[in-house]
């Protein structure tokens, strides 16, 4: 506000529409499609935001609320803020080096990333990027076994606090901009730099015996999903690492009770943004049963955050952390690092000064807050 006094004004939008929409104005048609879609008519990923609109949160005065505390405790590391980078799989495609752009994002604002499997600069070296804030690394669990475990045990020797293992896209969902696009950046060789730089994916591909570029992206393609995945790897996931290991694409109590159950510490309530699948639920809406059912473990929860409000209303509902996920990507669209710390300064910022208006001191305060409209 202040800066209008001296007559300057902000170089990049202050809201996610204005974001967007700068974003769209600077991004290749295809890539705007693969990040911008979703699965079918794109009718979960409107509810997943949509959603958050019937969530209000109730005001209370006079409560003192001049200083206020964002932090939160994640397994065993205390974090400035609730929100975290979700991992997002084509930020190389989006920008030149976008995903170690996040990454330095990361390091400069202490609010950890969880780094794609999907990236365009290998795994230690976006870990190195993000300096002393902690992150995490998510595993897309290929169909070969000695990959998985090695890029899990990469991950733990470069020094990521914990895994999170994707479990909704083991197939991808059916999108119809990208399939009128033909287009899926990893079709093209873009961010395929962990499996590159794998000892293990090396030597499968050098046992194919062929030296074409695109024998590298069949590969890819052919070892990518496991579609044979159940309830009963999570032994093997345990005995993978002995780092923390939470779930990705959790939205029912049944499936919170047997991840916790079977050694996982912790739950990532998500619906991918509603990519994955069409005719689903809003992911905030599957979040009360999610951490009623974690009976105390951590739950991180991603889809359809807009705004520092609707992040509110996600730590309000018992999330642990929230995670950003288009709304970072249309920042390094628009702006690179920049753009990306700017979105997400916004969010803070917002979510602090709804704090203090609301007379919310700090987001255990938050508990029990909201209304449903
Ligand atoms: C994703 N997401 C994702 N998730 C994941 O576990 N691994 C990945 O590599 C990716 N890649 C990816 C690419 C793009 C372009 C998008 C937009 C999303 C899903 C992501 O982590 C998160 O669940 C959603 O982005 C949340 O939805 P909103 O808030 O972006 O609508």
């Amino acid at each position: 506000y202040m800066n209008g006094a001296r007559g300057v004004l902000p170089d990049l939008p202050m809201s996610f529409a204005g974001m967007e929409e700068l974003a769209e104005s600077r991004m290749d048609p295809r890539i705007l499609g693969y990040v911008a879609g979703g699965a079918g008519n794109e009718h979960t990923q409107r509810v997943n935001v949509a959603a958050f609109e019937r969530l209000g949160i109730m005001p209370r005065m006079l409560v003192g609320a001049a200083q206020r505390s964002l932090g939160i405790d994640l397994l065993g590391d205390r974090l400035p803020s609730p929100l975290f980078f979700a991992p997002v799989g084509v930020l190389g495609a989006v920008a030149d080096d976008g995903d170690l752009a996040t990454a330095a994002a990361s390091a400069e604002l202490g609010i950890p990333m969880v780094a794609s499997t999907l990236s365009s600069a290998p795994l230690e070296q976006v870990r190195a990027a993000a300096g002393e804030t902690p992150g995490f690394f998510q595993l897309y669990p290929p169909a070969d076994r000695e990959l998985a475990e090695n890029l899990v045990h990469r991950a733990e020797a470069a020094g990521y606090s914990g895994i999170v293992i994707t479990l909704d896209t083991w197939v991808n969902g059916w999108r119809p901009r990208d399939l009128s696009a033909a287009y899926l950046p990893m079709l093209s060789g873009q961010c395929l730099a962990n499996y590159l730089t794998d000892d293990r994916f090396r030597k499968l591909l050098a046992d194919q015996g062929s030296p074409d570029p695109a024998a590298a992206v069949m590969l890819w393609a052919s070892l990518f999903g496991n579609p044979t995945m159940t309830w009963e790897d999570l032994e093997w996931f345990r005995s993978m690492t002995s780092l923390p290991i939470i779930l990705k694409g959790i939205c029912s109590p049944e499936d919170t009770r047997r991840a916790l159950d079977g050694g996982m510490d912790g739950i990532y309530c998500s619906n991918h943004g509603g990519r994955q699948a069409n005719g689903g639920i809003p992911a905030i809406d599957c979040l009360p049963g999610v951490v009623e059912a974690a009976d105390g473990a951590p739950v991180l929860f991603d889809s359809g955050v807009r705004s520092g409000v609707d992040a509110l209303r996600a730590l309000a509902l018992g999330a642990t952390a929230v995670g950003i996920g288009r709304p970072y990507v249309y920042g390094l669209a628009a702006g690179g690092q920049a753009g990306i710390t700017h979105v997400m300064r916004s969010l803070l910022a917002e979510a602090d000064l709804t704090m203090a208006v609301n007379g919310y001191p700090d987001l255990a305060s938050l508990r029990g807050s909201l209304h449903r409209l």
